[in-house]
């Protein structure tokens, strides 16, 4: 069984998309904790609601990265509540060195395009914008680029001429949705092989 942590910035429908499958079965994990950088965060709330510690820790000085102090911090929060493994779903800072390395192989994340197309900040809008008439979403190791780790799961969905960005940033929520509680369980179950770039699904 996963004892995860799930970081977060915004609204977290992954994160609840998450929580749903831990509920229903579907995923053999246990949410140990939340946090955010983001005080507010609708994630946070989310946790709230299922009971999961919920956890916001403040970056500062820092703005796009998680780091120093803060790092120290989520590190000593993580050894507290027992985490073994890390989901990152919409969480908007690089993370360093001090949690890679505590964590290594063991923190996933989820990108809103088909990798290595559109890395980095709004890769949802990034495809819209450039014209592409399919995309998807990308779960994928997290290392020390950005978003260049190793490939886990990948969905697609096509973008039609009436799309607006709206309505396929909706599809392809909806997509994130099922991809992630997928790539957590194959992880959960041992099922995932490394073959240097290659993850193969036993
Ligand atoms: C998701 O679309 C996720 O792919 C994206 O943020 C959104 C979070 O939504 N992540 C990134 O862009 C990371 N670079 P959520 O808070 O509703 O899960």
């Amino acid at each position: 069984m996963l004892k995860l942590a799930i970081f977060g910035s915004g609204s977290g429908t992954n994160a609840q998309a998450i929580i749903d499958a831990v509920e229903a079965g579907r995923l053999d994990a246990e949410i140990r904790c939340i946090l955010s950088d983001v005080e507010d965060a609708t994630i946070l709330e989310r946790a709230r609601k299922h009971h999961i510690p919920a956890i916001h820790f403040d970056c500062a000085p820092f703005k796009t990265k998680l780091d120093g102090e803060a790092e120290q911090k989520v590190l000593q929060t993580l050894e507290d509540h027992g985490v073994d493994f890390i989901a990152l779903a919409g969480f908007m800072r690089i993370v360093k060195d001090g949690l890679l390395n505590e964590y290594a192989g063991r923190i996933i994340n989820i990108h809103p395009s088909l990798l290595p197309s559109f890395p980095g900040l709004d890769g949802g809008k990034q495809a819209f914008e450039y014209g592409v008439k399919f995309t998807g979403c990308t779960v994928h190791f997290v290392d020390a680029g950005v978003d260049t780790g190793a490939i886990i799961n990948q969905k697609c969905i096509g973008i039609e001429d009436t799309d607006t960005l709206e309505s396929m940033m909706e599809k392809l929520h909806a997509q994130e949705h099922i991809a992630y509680p997928e790539a957590l369980q194959w992880i959960a179950e041992g099922r995932i092989k490394r073959e240097g770039r290659r993850i193969k699904v036993k």
